[in-house]
């Protein structure tokens, strides 16, 4: 099913329309699939039904979330717990606004996915950097957290660690033991932890993942979690997410932060998720075997035909973090690409510290699509010899 290559052109999306016909685009994180379909069906029945009234509701109706946080980790949340947001990256933008008084600081890991860069600015705040460190085998780059300098990064003002876990966009998946060591550190400098796990439930081979919330009962009253059904079943414009806050002094400035900014979750993106988190398991089973049929296929690619880049490997989402340093490609590889390969990638330098020289590759499409844009990229740099 994953392979059918469906025409995207002229359908009214930034992945395949900001670029001419000829360039095959493999760069902002949506995936060349259709939705599940018991996801489109919901959307039908709401369609059909023709009359697109209020929608706010009631507490206990987000059950379905709490069912698959305990289904899927064993993490008793309750329906109050759930606050609905119109995607994530609303979601951490109003922590740093609920949590952050002008001034006070946040704490990052780049190489960062470039809304997190921003979030100082939109709330007039500062950010500190910890960034994760790079060791590379022959081809394959593999990324880590230097806890001393993580600890080192937070001064007295800052108030929250905007957490990216899974990482975009190097891929990683953190262990508990990773977790508990970064929380404990937040805990020490009282430092609330908001945890985007959007990509947490695009796993490849035998990766898995832990909430960071579910390691103890302290670090849970000390975090707010981010999810939504948008990475993992392909709805990224219905901008639906859920912040999950068991405390309930952080849930109601959380609540409150969204009811001042008046940022209501819509009807489509709530049925998309429901029917996506209740019906659609089979389906990313098969999503996730492809994946990483396609991760495996890109890392040898890689390892065989692109001589001078190095790749991670990623445990989790359908991004490749390749690392282009040593082959000097100019303007920069994004530019270089684009313009020898005509493939449309992910520039590094807007994921912050350490993205210089790196792109950012989707191979969230169809193999064919994959080993179209790979061989572009692979005639390019044989053309510049
Ligand atoms: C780490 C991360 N957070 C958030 C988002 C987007 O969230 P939303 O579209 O729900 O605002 C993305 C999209 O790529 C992402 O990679």
């Amino acid at each position: 099913m994953f392979d059918q290559v469906i025409n995207r052109r002229n359908t009214d999306n930034t992945k395949w329309d900001l670029y001419g016909p000829d360039v095959l685009p493999m760069w902002v994180a949506d995936m060349d699939f259709l939705a599940p379909p018991a996801v489109r069906e919901a959307l039908r029945a709401k369609v059909e039904h023709g009359i697109f009234g209020y929608q706010f509701p009631p507490s206990d109706w987000f059950g379905f979330v709490c069912e698959r946080l305990e289904r899927l980790y064993g993490w008793r949340t309750t329906p109050e717990m759930v606050v609905a947001v119109p995607g994530v990256v609303a979601g951490f933008n109003v922590a740093a606004r609920a949590y952050c008084e002008p001034g006070s600081s946040l704490l990052i890991q780049p190489p960062a996915y470039p809304p997190f860069l921003q979030v100082h600015e939109n709330a007039g705040l500062q950010h500190r950097f910890a960034p994760l460190t790079e060791t590379a085998h022959d081809s394959t780059l593999r990324y880590a957290i230097d806890f001393d300098a993580f600890e080192a990064a937070i001064t007295p003002d800052t108030r929250l660690f905007l957490f990216c876990h899974p990482h975009n966009p190097t891929g990683r998946t953190f262990t508990p033991d990773e977790l508990r060591r970064l929380a404990n550190i937040c805990l020490r400098h009282n430092v609330i932890i908001c945890s985007d796990e959007i990509h947490s439930e695009l796993l490849l081979g035998g990766a898995t993942h832990t909430p960071i919330a579910t390691l103890s009962p302290e670090i849970e009253q000390r975090t707010v979690t981010l999810i939504s059904a948008s990475k993992t079943f392909n709805l990224a414009a219905l901008f639906t997410g859920f912040a999950v806050i068991p405390n309930g002094e952080l849930r109601r400035q959380y609540r409150q932060t969204v009811e001042r900014l008046a940022l209501h979750p819509n009807g489509f993106g709530l049925a998309a998720a429901k029917a996506a988190y209740t019906q659609c398991d089979d389906w990313l089973r098969e999503l996730r075997a492809y994946l990483t049929a396609n991760r495996d296929t890109l890392v040898s690619y890689v390892r065989e035909h692109l001589p001078g880049i190095r790749t991670t490997v990623p445990d989790a989402t359908y991004l490749a973090w390749l690392d282009c340093r040593a082959l000097n490609l100019q303007p920069n590889p994004f530019q270089f690409f684009l313009e020898h390969a005509k493939v449309a990638l992910n520039d590094g330098a807007p994921f912050g510290p350490g993205g210089e020289g790196f792109v950012r590759m989707n191979f969230g499409c169809p193999r064919a699509t994959l080993l179209e844009g790979l061989e572009r990229m692979r005639a390019a740099l044989e053309d510049r010899k």
